[in-house]
């Protein structure tokens, strides 16, 4: 059960240390929209990096792609999300607001002012807009609500380039869409976020086996994140709960805040969408098989992954609260690997000129090598710890006089802090690169 309140914790930390803000704040905000600042889009970089490595790069089956965000509208036709996309809405007939009805559980009573609510109508969450063109007649099209249809509508490009064997996956990373009825918990629920997600072309006669498969690399890419069985539950989506192109589901909740709630999912979309998509574009979308000679359409799997729920996981999972030499300290326990600052070099006072130029030497020949690393002066050493701390940077590296030389047996030696214990420890400079390095590499 996750502590009370820690959400508000989370939400002022983003704020104070600038990893995530309100969308438009100073024009009092706009629902379901969030500003990353420095420290956050570092802190997504290392994850979708991650992602890319461990279900693209490290692979050889797998293809990636960057679509377009607006398609033509006939593929939300084909995809069934012109028709099916949609959540029942409710609205209050005294104060206005409006609720999934599917979130409440009295679908008659506002549960903001107790007012009457309306009976549930399916609205449609894509956003719709309008391209122009010369003869000033303009087309509707949406803002993409996923990536899948992208990969789908490429499925043959994907082909023809690169001549892929099934089983093989097309991947992509980018920018949704969604008009949620009710934007909430922070990024947990919000109207643009990105995607991490690929599909798996198969042999329908595999599906099951293939199945399991992901569902284990799934299993797989959590614990990277340092997510363990505490953190992570699956739940099988039971027949009338699933999406309309899904014939299995399993999703995966994470331990959120406010409580165990999806962070990604794996289905099951047989050929539904390359079917839907030779009958409305006249496309021939089939597979031949080299051995047997035979055309085929794939069956596919789907992997699915919402970033911006990924960085609010990661987050919550690293917050701490403890005492460190006898005084309460926050701090944000990231693995090293995704922390979005390795290491904070500093002189140990920033008036003396000699300290400060050895420890921006380290600093510039350690930059080259992690560039994920800041220098940080502000404020005496106590100080500069608890910001480390509080970003969740797993190591500060001091140069003090016995750098120097001031001890000779200690000349040109640095102290390391570990942020978790406080522990410091002395180390040549020489083999500051290498020490970090092993501590970062997954
Ligand atoms: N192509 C499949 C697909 O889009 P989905 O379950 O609708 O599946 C995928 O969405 C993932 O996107 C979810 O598992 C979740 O992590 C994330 N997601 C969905 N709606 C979201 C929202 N309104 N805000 C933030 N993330 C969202």
């Amino acid at each position: 059960m996750a502590e009370e309140g820690l959400m508000e914790k989370i939400v002022s930390l983003c704020k104070r240390r600038g990893f995530v803000f309100q969308g438009s704040e100073i024009y009092g905000g706009l629902a379901g929209t969030w500003d990353y600042g420095h420290l956050g889009v570092a802190l997504k970089k290392n994850i979708e990096n991650l992602w890319w490595r461990f279900f693209v790069e490290s692979r050889d089956d797998m293809y990636g792609l960057d679509s377009a965000i607006l398609m033509n509208p006939k593929v939300w036709e084909a995809s069934g999300h012109v028709q099916g996309f949609a959540d029942p809405l409710v609205e209050c007939s005294k104060c206005k607001h409006r609720f999934r009805a599917d979130h409440l559980e009295d679908t008659t009573k506002c549960p903001e002012c107790g007012g009457k609510l309306s009976e549930p109508r399916q609205f449609n969450m894509m956003f719709k807009t309008s391209v122009g063109s010369v003869d000033g007649s303009d087309t509707a099209v949406y803002l993409r609500p996923e990536n899948a249809q992208g990969m789908f509508v490429n499925f043959k490009n994907i082909i023809d380039s690169y001549h892929p064997k099934l089983p093989f996956g097309i991947a992509q990373i980018g920018k949704t869409f969604r008009n949620e009825i009710a934007p909430r918990d922070f990024i947990f629920r919000v109207r643009e976020f990105d995607l991490m997600e690929f599909e798996y072309f198969i042999e329908e006669k595999n599906w099951e086996e293939r199945f399991e498969y992901w569902r284990g690399q799934m299993q797989e890419w959590f614990k990277k994140l340092g997510f363990g069985p505490e953190d992570i539950k699956e739940i099988e989506i039971p027949d009338g709960e699933r999406a309309h192109y899904s014939k299995r589901t399993v999703d995966f909740h994470f331990n959120y805040p406010h409580k165990f709630d999806e962070i990604g999912g794996l289905a099951y979309r047989t050929d539904f969408d390359l079917n839907n998509h030779i009958a409305h574009s006249g496309t021939d979308l089939s597979y031949l098989d080299p051995n047997t000679n035979e055309r085929t359409v794939p069956h596919v799997l789907e992997p699915t992954f919402g970033l911006g729920r990924h960085l609010l996981a990661v987050i919550v999972k690293a917050y701490t609260e403890d005492e460190l030499g006898g005084e309460k300290r926050v701090y944000l326990k990231f693995p090293p690997h995704l922390a979005p600052v390795k290491a904070a070099i500093f002189p140990l006072l920033k008036n003396k000129p000699e300290l400060v130029e050895k420890a921006r030497e380290v600093y510039q020949n350690l930059k080259k090598e992690i560039p994920q690393i800041v220098w940080d002066d502000n404020g005496n050493i106590g100080k500069r710890y608890r910001r480390q701390d509080e970003i969740g940077t797993p190591w500060c590296v001091t140069v003090d006089f016995d750098t120097l030389g001031e001890k000779p047996e200690l000349k040109d030696t640095v102290t390391l802090r570990d942020r978790d214990s406080g522990e410091q420890k002395r180390v040549q400079v020489s083999e500051l690169s290498a020490l970090l390095k092993s501590g970062i590499t997954v």
